[in-house]
């Protein structure tokens, strides 16, 4: 299957660990050029030296600081000509009941996730339209659906993303823009990996498939949702979560 991303220039966000570098790996194994971001640059030059091809660049960037990305995106666009992708995955959580959940544990995850992807697509739009061509794809969460004690500022970050996603989808439809959404379930990652086995146990009883996903789950439809066997496909939230959500 030609995915026929080959060349294609792709920011990918959150880009240091987890999810958001095996999507790197991924869309430079099938050829594309990368821009690595996140807040660690110590981090994305591990990441770089590792994947030792010039289709990498990496750049500090908080992504709650729109200035910072819009930067980054004249860099790019100078240096490589275009951008082409833009898959919004940094995100971060602040878990608390919301009894004990200060304005600021609130602030912070709005600020990352939602209002990070309202800042990475100001800026990156500009050059897709201009282009008349573009692919986004945001990383969600089940929990922006189905809610969780504890994270009602992470699920409404979530949430706010699908609600930003399918907005966009209608906006851009027109200039060729392909925006969706990624819904990812239990992955394995650092964070899952230090938890009770009692803890995992339950979690997988609890999803059909039974199992966790890995990364590489998520950054499979990523290539697919960026590639022009998805062009039909727009504001579209897609679960990659072994079933759990259906139950
Ligand atoms: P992680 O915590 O391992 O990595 C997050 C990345 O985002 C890091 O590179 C970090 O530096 C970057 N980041 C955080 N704040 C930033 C900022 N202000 N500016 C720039 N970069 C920033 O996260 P993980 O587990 O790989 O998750 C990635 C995405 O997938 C997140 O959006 C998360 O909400 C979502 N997700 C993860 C699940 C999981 O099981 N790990 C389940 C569902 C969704």
């Amino acid at each position: 299957m030609n995915l026929n991303i080959k060349d294609k220039v792709a920011i990918v966000t959150g880009a240091s660990r987890g999810i958001g570098k095996a999507i790197v790996y991924k869309l430079v194994s099938y050829g594309c050029k990368v821009v690595l971001i996140s807040r660690n640059l110590d981090d994305l030059k591990k990441v770089e030296k590792d994947l030792n091809t010039e289709k990498v660049m990496c750049f500090q960037c908080d992504i709650t600081k729109q200035q910072e990305f819009k930067v980054i995106v004249s860099k790019v666009v100078d240096l490589w000509g275009s951008l082409d992708i833009l898959i919004n995955n940094a995100g971060i959580t602040k878990d608390k009941l919301l009894l004990r959940m200060n304005e600021s544990d609130w602030v912070d995850v709005i600020d990352v996730n939602l209002k990070g992807c309202y800042n990475t697509i100001k800026v990156a739009s500009n050059q897709m339209i201009r282009k008349k061509q573009g692919k986004i794809v945001n990383i969600t969460s089940v929990i922006g659906q189905i809610g969780n004690s504890g994270q009602a500022n992470y699920a409404a970050s979530k949430s706010g993303i699908e609600g930003l996603t399918r907005s966009l989808a209608v906006e851009f439809g027109s200039r060729n823009i392909n925006i969706n959404c990624i819904a990812p379930g239990y992955i394995e990652t650092d964070m899952t990996k230090n938890l009770d086995k009692k803890v995992i146990q339950d979690m997988k009883n609890n999803i059909p498939l039974n199992k966790f996903g890995l990364t590489s789950d998520i950054s499979e439809v990523v290539c697919f949702l960026v590639s022009d066997l998805s062009s039909f496909i727009t504001g579209q939230v897609i679960n990659v979560d072994g079933g759990m959500t259906i139950k």
